[in-house]
């Protein structure tokens, strides 16, 4: 079974990969994640504000203890056990990183100011990253700041950092646009190797007794693969960049939805932090059986068999179906 793909002009054994995350803050975990066949390591990610204010140094910079996945989130950090400068630790991380595998070793951003994005993406090279995520994460609550003003400086990062770094560039969007096809488009022109799909946004609660916001932050199931599938779906074959999923893989048959939309890279955390490092293994095992057993020779004849443009039933991923579905005639679940 051929299960390779190109994602981001990287060539990949499959597209499986841990998504960005506390996970490969403990390297054992790391050597774990390659030999459960991790096609590629993706880090957390270096945040502007930890580069600016070492005051963060204590939440970021968290020696994730191998045995707690699920409490990983939640974990306190040891003090002292892990010592280091914000952005330094980050840069030497993704050098140990690239010492201690031999997939693909790909840093992430999360930045601000775009100084910050190209001096960091710089460091991020030199340091060894093979390629770069770019993790645009901004809330829009300015009422004065026009939905054209965000799209615009998104496109400006990347203009910046491809300029700056010969390794491949993937932008990690929310799904908050008004038209995502014409923002993909823009970031493609803008030089852009790949898009990931989609962020998951931090939701705070509140806390009706104590009237303070409640920090929020749960792990996925697959009900979220559903947003993602639909936009892969819609994009597949119309740009020409690679498509990256994250949110909602926690299956072999979501790994498998997910390329039959259109996906190149399919990522999971949440799967991994609740089930260990090892979980990719049997995950890409069964996604093999499967495609054995159901007559497919490779990856590239599944990917994009259902995407809209060769989907036997486009509708389902349009306006169509949403009438279909409100007028009766759809089992509820
Ligand atoms: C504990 C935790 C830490 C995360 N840290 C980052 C991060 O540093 N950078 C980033 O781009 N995404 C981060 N994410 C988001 C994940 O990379 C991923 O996009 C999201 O969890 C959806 O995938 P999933 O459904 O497989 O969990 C984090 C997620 C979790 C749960």
């Amino acid at each position: 079974m051929d299960l390779s793909t190109s994602y981001l002009g990287l060539k990949l054994p499959h597209p499986l990969m841990p998504g960005a995350s506390p996970l490969v803050k403990n390297l054992d975990t790391v050597r774990r994640l390659e030999d459960a066949g991790a096609a590629a390591i993706v880090l957390h990610s270096l945040f502007e504000e930890q580069i600016i204010s070492e005051q963060f140094r204590e939440e970021q910079d968290v020696e994730v203890p191998e045995e707690s996945f699920a409490e990983a989130i939640t974990y306190h950090p040891r003090r002292n056990e892990y010592r280091a400068i914000g952005s330094e630790y980050y840069l030497e991380r993704v050098r140990k990183i690239k010492e201690i595998v031999s997939v693909p070793v790909i840093a992430s951003l999360n930045g601000i100011s775009i100084g910050t994005w190209i001096e960091y993406a710089a460091k991020c090279e030199q340091a060894g990253a093979d390629a770069l995520e770019l993790n645009v994460y901004f809330m829009a609550t300015d009422a004065e700041e026009s939905s054209e003003t965000i799209e615009h400086r998104v496109v400006e990062v990347v203009k910046a950092v491809k300029s700056t770094v010969t390794i491949p560039v993937a932008i990690k969007l929310s799904p908050f646009f008004s038209s995502l096809p014409n923002l993909t488009k823009r970031i493609e022109e803008a030089g852009a190797d790949g898009i990931l799909l989609f962020n998951r946004f931090y939701q705070p609660d509140i806390d009706v007794e104590k009237l303070e916001g409640v920090p929020n932050l749960r792990l996925s199931d697959s009900s979220e693969l559903l947003l993602r599938l639909r936009w892969i779906a819609i994009l597949s074959g119309k740009v020409g960049l690679s498509l990256g999923c994250t949110g909602g893989v926690h299956t072999a048959i979501d790994a498998l939805k997910m390329v039959m939309a259109g996906a190149h890279g399919v990522q999971m955390v949440s799967a991994l932090l609740k089930n260990g490092p090892d979980y990719l293994r049997q995950v890409l095992d069964e996604m093999t059986s499967w495609m054995e057993q159901h007559d497919y020779e490779s990856i590239e004849q599944m990917r994009g068999s259902m995407s809209l443009l060769n989907c036997p039933d486009p509708a389902a991923f349009t306006r169509e179906n949403y009438m279909r579905i409100l007028q009766g005639g759809t089992k509820y679940v």
